[in-house]
């Protein structure tokens, strides 16, 4: 329900007394001070600093991004094992690898043995941002920068257990490769968590991901309304261009969540052609 100029006015008024000092200047400020500032907040770092200046955040810990990931994690789970799904875990977008140590957490708190966690990040934060995405200006290259071994001692302090996990580094149009697959023996996919902002990284991903998928896979975009309802941009543009690509692949929408996130479950557009994984050709024959 929208609120009236006076029902805001009125709640202004009401709570201006409590509004702290700091908030209240920012209100106030000329527009021509306040735009750069924001500018400048886009970046992830240094709203990082500031925020861990604040003490809202602690820069040394797991930062959680979206507080309904987690969430939609744990039901896009209990939803395949309902389904009787079964199969492998993959993160493209990693951060501080708070999501990744979720799923694994959901995982084991649902009873689900076997399943393998793939997380794959630069570890140096976001490439440089091209096309319209780049236009749009919302994402800064370099942001969400963390480095591997700090991301892995993340995951051990909170308890992850790394044997059941592989964590790949590298921009995704290098790492993506058949034999990154074939050499940890990636499994078909169960879910999928597409956490990469940026149509550029999305489409390697989708690329990545399209031998591993199985009727049923869901497929989480953290992203997907982060440039508003444009098909233009990020996340929506990659998965549309993919799904034109791949004809024997219908997505039906899931479920929104968190702030920007959508989710699907693919199913096989004629159940009666099977994709050359499910045929029982082994990862080591086909190369991934
Ligand atoms: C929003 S953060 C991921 C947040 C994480 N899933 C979480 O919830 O904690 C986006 C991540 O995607 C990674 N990323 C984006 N584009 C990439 C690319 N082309 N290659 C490798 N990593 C990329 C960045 O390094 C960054 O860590």
């Amino acid at each position: 329900m929208s609120s009236t100029v006076e029902d805001r006015d009125l709640a202004t008024s009401a709570s201006r007394s409590q509004v702290p000092l700091l908030r209240r200047a920012w209100d106030y400020m000329p527009s021509l001070i306040r735009r750069p500032i924001l500018r400048l907040m886009r970046s992830e770092r240094i709203r990082l600093r500031l925020l861990a200046a604040l003490g809202i955040r602690d820069e040394t810990d797991f930062i959680a991004l979206g507080s309904g990931g987690a969430d939609a994690i744990e039901a896009a789970l209990a939803s395949l094992k309902t389904q009787g799904v079964s199969g492998d875990y993959y993160e493209f977008g990693l951060y501080r690898g708070q999501s990744f140590w979720s799923a694994q957490r959901a995982a084991d708190r649902l009873g689900i043995g076997g399943m393998r966690f793939f997380g794959f990040d630069s570890f140096e934060g976001l490439p440089e941002v091209e096309g319209n995405d780049r236009k749009a200006g919302i994402f800064v290259s370099g942001d969400y920068r963390a480095p591997k071994d700090q991301v892995e001692q993340l995951l051990i302090h909170h308890g992850f257990d790394m044997e059941r996990a592989v964590l790949v580094p590298g921009y995704f149009d290098q790492s993506l490769t058949p034999e990154v697959k074939h050499d940890h023996d990636m499994g078909p996919a169960a879910l999928v968590m597409v956490d990469c902002d940026l149509y550029q990284s999305t489409v390697p991903t989708l690329a990545f991901i399209a031998d591993r998928l199985q009727e049923g896979t869901i497929i989480l975009f953290d992203d997907w309304y982060c440039f508003g309802e444009s098909e233009q941009h990020g996340e929506p543009r990659a998965f549309g261009e993919f799904l034109d690509a791949h004809p024997e692949w219908t997505a039906m929408p899931l479920q929104r969540f968190s702030g920007y996130g959508q989710s699907f479950v693919v199913h096989r557009s004629n159940p009666g052609t099977l994709p050359a994984f499910d045929q029982g050709e082994s990862l080591t024959s086909n190369g991934g």
